[in-house]
């Protein structure tokens, strides 16, 4: 489904299930269709709200600079749009919990609770902003699947590359059909994403850090890292997972999502 926001924009998403508000913001180069083992498998527990993100599956391009604040600036206007007013958990995963925590420091009073899962708060480093810029010359002269290909050893667990070839198809698929443009637009957005750090002892809402056991991206040193500079929050680490440990070991997730969100 499309809904439309401030300037017309149109940003895709699916609104499923029962209980409290849960929206879920995907990884890059992904879309909604990521979290679908968790709309599905928590439907009991959770009304999800699935977005993609600016440049992704069924919603509009950037018409301004890339930011990930623009990103959380279109959930604020989704949720307002659905008429959606009570407070919500915000899951993200990687870039998605940039996003996340971009909303945490802009719409503080309208969270319930926070999901963060195989994601950090600290902005890309010299090395890693050059290694964007490389990223963004390969996507500009390659195809989406280049892209996709190029990162999979890094996305999924070598546990899931091995003996579940089904996760990287679908990885593959749903990054197939993005267009190189929104990956470009996302590579800037992601360079230029300021520190969120200062802003992590600031949360007061139950927070969740999530991560896969052999994420490499943003690795359990660096979720247990996170979980500690924000009150209370709990860290659980997913065995046979990587950076898209949502998808490579659903049910371990859903459970930790689960008895998370009985808890609130
Ligand atoms: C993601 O999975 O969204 C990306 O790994 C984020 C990043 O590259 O920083």
């Amino acid at each position: 489904m499309q809904v439309t926001i401030a300037a017309g924009l149109q940003i895709g998403y699916d609104l499923v299930g029962q209980g409290n508000v849960v929206v879920w913001l995907h990884a890059f180069p992904l879309t909604r269709a990521m979290w679908r083992p968790q709309w599905q498998g928590l439907a009991d527990v959770a009304r999800s709200l699935a977005v993609d993100l600016r440049g992704f599956g069924e919603s509009g391009p950037f018409t301004e600079t890339p930011a990930v604040e623009r990103m959380a600036q279109d959930v604020h206007e989704v949720l307002d749009a659905l008429a959606i007013r009570e407070p919500v958990v915000l899951a993200g995963l990687s870039m998605g919990g940039y996003v996340a925590l971009a909303f945490a420091r802009k719409y503080p009073q309208q969270l319930r609770g926070l999901i963060l899962a195989d994601t950090k708060a600290e902005p890309d480093d010299a090395v890693a902003r050059e290694n964007r810029q490389k990223m963004i010359a390969f996507a500009s002269e390659n195809s989406p699947t280049a892209v996709v290909e190029s990162m999979l050893p890094r996305l999924l667990g070598e546990w899931t590359r091995t003996h579940r070839p089904e996760v990287s198809a679908e990885v593959r698929r749903i990054a197939a059909e993005q267009s190189i443009s929104g990956i470009i637009a996302a590579l800037q957005a992601l360079r230029d994403r300021p520190d969120a750090t200062p802003g992590l002892s600031d949360i007061r809402v139950p927070t969740l850090v999530v991560v896969g056991q052999e994420d490499i991206i943003t690795p359990p040193s660096v979720a247990e890292q996170l979980a500690s500079q924000i009150q209370g929050a709990k860290c659980v680490t997913v065995a046979h997972a990587g950076h898209l440990a949502n998808l490579e070991q659903p049910d371990a997730f859903n459970q930790a999502v689960r008895e998370f969100l009985t808890r609130l």
